[in-house]
């Protein structure tokens, strides 16, 4: 018999399924390639119970929501004072691909735009223990970081992910611009390591295969200070936790960040494979999946789905 819950999510997904505003993105040719009408919605609770609807264990590419994570990474790996050398937290209130940096500093304004997600890719290739400043760029290195990043992000999921090599050669094809960004931040003096292995890195992550109960799982252990509710492995401790959910909260939804922070009131990241991960810190992790996405590269349906969710259950958080 459906829970109460589920019971809840169902009329969300009736409310939801009608609208078909927003496109594909298309800018990744494989992306276009995708059901623009799949819709899942799951929601994991504090006790690590998954509750969810429609289209919940279909994979897609985790995107840009990989930006928030590969922060948390970076955070924990090379600790806040070299990451924090290297990354702003300002709200850009720009596109995610913008060529966007603080004029005064020349550092990313934040983690979540391309040039401070691709900057902490950068930092998962720098050796820590290199006191010479030696960087190694090796392919080695980028495929050793890689396994890094799935083994976390896994982690964070609680159950083994997988890239799509498809994605992942579809973007590394057309990716001049995130190649643009990494080069100029490297012609600034301020990028930490080889450019091309740096987007290699990133794309790779951008094609990290996940489905909403994966989203939602990863947003409960943000919800949950780091600690998976499923697993009861801690990934990550409480400082870097509340970090990556603050900068989410302003800058996880791009120039759609303010409207979101006011409607929905919940830490949240976007990717424009269609995914939505939003936490209310304490509670619960939310994953929504639904391809089509508004001018912002945000979910149409995912943030008319975290709406409803906010509303009804008076999630916002102040
Ligand atoms: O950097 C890119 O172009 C993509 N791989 C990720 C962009 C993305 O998901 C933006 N989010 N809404």
């Amino acid at each position: 018999m459906a829970s109460v819950v589920e019971t809840y999510l169902h009329r969300i997904q009736s409310a939801c399924t009608p609208m078909d505003a927003g496109t594909l993105a298309d800018y990744i040719p494989q992306l276009a390639a995708v059901d623009p009408d799949r819709f899942g919605v799951s929601v994991v609770v504090h006790d690590g119970h998954v509750y969810s609807v429609g289209d919940s264990t279909i994979e897609f590419t985790i995107q840009s929501i990989s930006k928030a994570l590969t922060y948390a990474l970076a955070l924990r790996e090379r600790g806040f004072d070299d990451v924090d050398a290297q990354i702003g937290v300002e709200p850009s209130g720009e596109a995610f691909n913008e060529i966007s940096v603080d004029h005064r500093t020349r550092r990313p304004r934040n983690p979540m735009i391309n040039a401070g997600a691709i900057t902490a890719t950068a930092l998962l290739l720098q050796r820590p223990h290199d006191d010479e400043g030696t960087r190694d760029d090796s392919g080695t290195a980028v495929d050793e970081a890689f396994a890094l990043i799935l083994e976390f992000y896994s982690g964070c999921a609680g159950r083994h992910l997988t890239m799509d090599d498809e994605v992942y050669r579809s973007e590394m094809a057309t990716g001049s611009r995130n190649r643009a960004i990494a080069y100029m931040l490297e012609s600034f003096g301020v990028f930490p390591s080889d450019p091309e292995a740096a987007v290699d890195l990133y794309v790779r992550q951008c094609s990290v295969t996940v489905t909403s109960d994966d989203l939602a799982a990863i947003g409960s252990t943000l919800a949950n200070g780091g600690v998976n509710p499923r697993t009861g492995r801690r990934m990550l401790d409480t400082a870097v936790t509340r970090r990556v959910l603050s900068v989410m909260t302003t800058c996880g939804m791009y120039d759609g960040a303010g409207d979101w922070v006011t409607t929905v009131g919940l830490p949240a990241k976007s990717g424009v494979g269609g995914g939505i991960l939003a936490v209310l810190p304490g509670q619960l992790g939310i994953g929504v999946y639904s391809p089509r996405l508004d001018e912002h590269g945000n979910s149409v349906r995912g943030v008319e789905a975290c709406r409803h969710l906010s509303d009804d259950l008076g999630l916002h958080m102040f």
